[in-house]
Order: C-alpha cells, then sequence, then structure tokens
C-alpha cells in the first residue's frame, strides 16, 4: 500500500520513518521540496518525493495531513478534489505557540477538532484523528516495544478509515485503540487526558473505559 505524507517537519518525519520501517510505501511533499527530499534521502527506497501536494495524493492509497492546524484547511482545499474514497490520517493538535513559546488552542474549549476537520473535508473523505497523541521523540522511542506494544489512539465516526488507520498504525509498530468517535478528539490532544501516554493495551481499554 502506498501512504502520501503531507508535511514533513516533526511529526511528519517521525511517522514516514516508522511506517517505511514497516514496510509501508511513501510518498512525500511539503512546502519547501528540499525538506521532502531530505527525509526521502534518509528513509531510502521506500519513499519517493511527489511533485506537489496533488501528485502525492493522486498516488497513494490513504493521506497522513501531518501540518499545523492552522495551514490544514487551505491545503484540503487545494486537495479536495481527489479526496473521494481516500482515507485521510490528520495527527495535527489545534494549538499555535506564541513568539514567547506560549501554547494556546486555537479552537474555542470543548470544540472538538475531529468533528471541526470533518467538516472541511469534501463528502467521500473518510477521516481518522490519529498519529498526534504523543510528542515525535516519545513517538520514535515507544515504538515496536516487546512484549507488550506501546498503545496508539485514534478518533474516528467512520469504520472503513477505523480500519486504515490501524493498519497504518500496526505498521508504525505501535497496537491501535479507538478512543471513540469525533467528540472524542480532545482527549488525544495536547493536554487531553490520552496525550503523551506510553501504556499497553489493558491500560488503554480501562483508561478508554473509565472516561
Ligand atoms: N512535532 C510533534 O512532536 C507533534 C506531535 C504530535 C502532534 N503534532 C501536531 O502535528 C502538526 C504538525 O506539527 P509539526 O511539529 O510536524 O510541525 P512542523 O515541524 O512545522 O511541520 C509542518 C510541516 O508542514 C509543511 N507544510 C506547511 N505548509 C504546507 C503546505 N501548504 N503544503 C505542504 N506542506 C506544508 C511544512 O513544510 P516545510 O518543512 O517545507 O516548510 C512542514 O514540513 C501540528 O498540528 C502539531 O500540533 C506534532
Amino acid at each position: 500500500m502506498t501512504t502520501a505524507i503531507i508535511g514533513t517537519g516533526g511529526i511528519g518525519s517521525a511517522i514516514a520513518s516508522q511506517l517505511a520501517s514497516g514496510g509501508e510505501t511513501l510518498l512525500l511533499s511539503s512546502a519547501d521540496p528540499a525538506s521532502a527530499r531530505t527525509l526521502a534521502a534518509q528513509i531510502g527506497r521506500a519513499a519517493v518525493v511527489a511533485l506537489d501536494n496533488r501528485d502525492a495524493v493522486q498516488g497513494a492509497d490513504a493521506v497522513v495531513l501531518a501540518l499545523r492546524f492552522t495551514v490544514l484547511k487551505g491545503v484540503i482545499d487545494q486537495i479536495a478534489g481527489l479526496l473521494a474514497g481516500k482515507v485521510v490520517v490528520v495527527p495535527s493538535n489545534p494549538v499555535t505557540l506564541d513568539a514567547h513559546g506560549n501554547l494556546s488552542r486555537v479552537l474555542p474549549e470543548g470544540q472538538s477538532s475531529g468533528k471541526v476537520v470533518a467538516g472541511w473535508l469534501p463528502s467521500g473523505a473518510r477521516l481518522a484523528m490519529a498519529f498526534g497523541t504523543m510528542s515525535a521523540d516519545l513517538f520514535r522511542s515507544s515504538a515496536h516495544r516487546s512484549p507488550e506494544p506501546t498503545v496508539l489512539f485514534y478518533a474516528t465516526d467512520d469504520d472503513r478509515a477505523g480500519q486504515e488507520a490501524e493498519r497504518l498504525i500496526r505498521m508504525a509498530g505501535f497496537e491501535p485503540v479507538k478512543a471513540g468517535g469525533f467528540e472524542q478528539s480532545g482527549r488525544l490532544e495536547v493536554g487531553g487526558d490520552l496525550h503523551d501516554l506510553v501504556v499497553g493495551p489493558a491500560q488503554a481499554r480501562s483508561l478508554i473505559g473509565a472516561a
């Protein structure tokens, strides 16, 4: 299977490296093509640099939008015509950093980022919020744990998107656990109770059930 990774910064490069190590073929795209080229060179044969965002989507079965929340809608608008039937995976947290390094939420308190992103997508696109539940460093260091795998939580209202998110999460070296539908996506974000947790499946399921 081929997955497009749009955005090859902190989390996009970590997701790409983990997926490639699991055997996924990747099409990479970023605002500055040099960034995608550097990552492709690090990954090797499994990664190809796309001509642009649309070219990446056209060649892929699923698309990971590893973008800051504030640029997400603009890129979705650019690729919208190509998304029918495709699974779109979004790791973005709805936060921004000011010049002093202070983090703030860009959506009103309590508003679900999953529902907002779902509203930006064209009909026929299938969304899962996944891969943004831990920092890039923790994500890299927690993959392929044994004997108990680390859980990556995801949220979706779409069963097929959930199946594809689970396949990608396993490919990246984690065990998938669904936190719930989009109304639960706040639990996965920076500041949410399921963010930056390194837990195994049993503890993850009890955390979901406890909520
Ligand atoms: N970094 C983490 O540890 C982490 C962990 C979990 C979740 N997240 C979430 O993931 C999202 C991305 O974070 P990040 O840290 O990876 O940000 P980042 O390092 O700034 O990377 C963002 C990437 O988006 C690319 N980009 C910007 N505009 C684009 C466009 N129009 N078309 C294609 N690519 C475009 C940039 O390209 P260029 O490099 O070419 O400029 C860059 O590669 C954020 O919402 C963040 O909250 C981050």
